[in-house]
């Protein structure tokens, strides 16, 4: 079999090039180098988990009417996606205080906002993600004002879907990081959500419990991540029983 070309190797995915032209194959690894943990390593079964979640989110997105670059999942780890022009933004809404945001601001974590906020973020690995303003966008050419307004209301209808979809599973969606792109048919561009929407890009917290159902609840322990991750999948009703190597197709239980 011919080897597929690499286009591009990220922390979490590696893009490939996909069976037809203007489309791409995203390959999710296992590998926890995404996340701010002091300790790298590999954890059993997210990449798995991952593919899956996104799947069904950006399936659900989807069917609201959301533009995205989603196609089709391939296989256990990999999924079929159009190309788009990146824009080079990390666009994180942030319903509750957590994270960086509790910190910048002396909140507590947990401190309900008062609305919905939206932040943009640099995608730069060496400059580490600083936060940018409007104004830097637009300056900088990353974005146009008017793309920018469809970025903010798209990330917003994003955020109110997908927190009444958690919230229906007993998971208040505290933030969530999205990126979008630019998708050009003919001579028409339209910016669609990209990348990923995972537990690895989100902040999920158990509404009755309060425990931490991502990444951040084992810092210390990066095998028990993906008992988190296929707890998130089981809720969302797309993982059998028998765990992430059975998973087959996408059947909800609802
Ligand atoms: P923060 O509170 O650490 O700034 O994170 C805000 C949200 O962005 C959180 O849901 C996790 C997500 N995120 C990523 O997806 N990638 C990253 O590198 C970081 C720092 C955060």
């Amino acid at each position: 079999m011919a080897r597929r070309r690499q286009i591009f190797e990220g922390k979490a995915k590696i893009l490939f090039e996909g069976p037809e032209p203007g489309t791409l194959v995203q390959y999710f690894k296992d590998d926890s180098a995404a996340f701010n943990v002091q300790k790298r390593g590999v954890i059993t079964g997210k990449g798995v988990l991952n593919n899956r979640i996104s799947e069904y989110l950006m399936t659900r997105l989807g069917e609201i009417g959301v533009p995205t670059h989603f196609v089709r999942r391939l296989n256990m780890r990999e999924q079929l996606v159009r190309e788009v022009e990146i824009i080079p933004l990390e666009v994180v809404v942030r319903n509750v205080a957590a994270g960086s945001f509790a910190k910048r601001f002396g909140m507590a974590e947990g401190t309900p906002l008062p609305r919905s906020i939206v932040e943009y973020y640099y995608k730069s690995e060496p400059l580490n993600h600083p936060m940018v303003s409007e104004e830097h966008v637009t300056a900088f050419g990353w974005a146009a004002p008017q793309d920018l307004d469809e970025i903010m209301s798209l990330s917003l209808r994003i955020n109110d879907f997908l927190s009444g979809l958690f919230l229906g599973i007993g998971i208040r969606l505290m933030d969530l990081k999205v990126e979008f792109g630019r998708l050009w048919e003919d001579e028409h561009m339209r910016i669609v959500l990209a990348d990923e929407i995972s537990p690895d890009s989100s902040r999920l917290w158990d509404i009755k419990t309060s425990e931490r159902l991502d990444r951040e609840r084992f810092r210390d322990d990066l095998s028990k991540i993906a008992d988190a991750y296929q707890e998130v999948a089981r809720r969302l009703g797309i993982l059998p029983e028998s765990g992430p190597a059975d998973i087959k197709g996408p059947e909800t239980m609802q």
